[in-house]
């Protein structure tokens, strides 16, 4: 797919990947490729923004508990450039429609009457799993998965968040943004029925070079992982277990990190 110039411009809401620079799709690469304005957030690896040559680079990059840019001023940057007739890429860490707020700027550039496009991105609710060698789903072990947010996780006895509630919905469990309230959403995952023995693992900086996982049980996982930091991918449930087989990632790291990025003028 090539990236149109068009008189109004237009915005392509563009998944980075979860970190590691290889898994962004290739539709996305093309899109940074033609890009005039690349408008990208904190868990974006900046090495993507090499694709970009010639574009205008705007970091509106925010940290945990703080909004660097606030979200209305990203979205007034993406309907500026685009009405001034360029091509905007909005580049977000995974996948721009998994609590990525992607929906809320399609919504205002929709409403503004501003063309855009989605290019899905690789997810770090499962590309974080993926590198810490557990499948979110098995055919013996699970046969669902649910992802939440662990942001809201401390208002346990809010009707709204329901935590118990999610605890019931799927085989594993997968909080993003949930690290400050690790032992509010394990307290409520156990007072849903699930056994304290139940496995969970803590993947902090997933498919990144320092990728770090700890392993625990919804009884001490809590204590395990203080030192644990954001950005991780906390999950839950039997397919954990595999992790002892199938670790991949972190046993071959030092020959798989790092890896150069695809050279699209090679396939364009
Ligand atoms: C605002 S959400 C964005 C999720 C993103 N749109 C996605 O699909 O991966 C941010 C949360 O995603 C998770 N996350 C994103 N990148 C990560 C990474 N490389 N390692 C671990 N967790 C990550 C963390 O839970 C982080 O707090």
């Amino acid at each position: 797919m090539k990236a149109t110039p068009s008189d109004r411009g237009i915005v392509y809401l563009v998944g980075a990947g979860p970190g590691d620079p290889g898994l962004i799709t290739v539709r996305g690469a093309e899109c940074l490729q033609q890009a005039d304005v690349v408008i990208y957030d904190r868990l974006a690896n900046p090495a993507l923004l090499a694709y970009a040559g010639h574009a205008q680079l705007i970091d509106v990059g925010k940290e945990p508990e703080r909004h660097a840019v606030p979200q209305s001023r990203i979205t007034a940057l993406l309907l500026e450039h685009a009405q001034a007739g360029k091509i905007v890429v909005r580049l977000k860490g995974g996948d721009p429609f998994v609590f990525g707020r992607g929906g809320e700027e399609a919504e205002a550039l929709s409403l503004a009457g501003v063309p855009f496009v989605v290019v899905p991105g690789v997810s770090s609710a499962v590309a974080g799993p993926a590198y810490a060698g557990i499948p979110v789903t098995h055919r013996d072990l699970a046969c669902s998965f649910t992802v939440a947010t662990g942001h809201r996780a401390s208002c346990v006895d809010d009707p709204a968040c329901d935590w118990r509630r999610l605890a019931r919905t799927s085989d594993t469990l997968i909080y993003l943004m949930g690290v400050r309230n690790l032992p509010h959403i394990v307290a409520a995952t156990v007072e849903a029925g699930r056994p304290p023995t139940t496995p969970v693992a803590v993947i902090q900086d997933a498919t990144c070079e320092g990728q770090r996982t700890v392993v625990g049980t919804l009884e001490n996982i809590a204590s395990l992982a203080e030192e644990i930091e954001p950005p991780a991918v906390i999950i839950i449930g039997e397919v954990v277990r595999l992790r002892e087989k199938l670790n991949w990632y972190e046993e071959q790291q030092p020959a798989l990190a790092c890896q150069p990025c695809l050279d699209l003028s090679e396939i364009s």
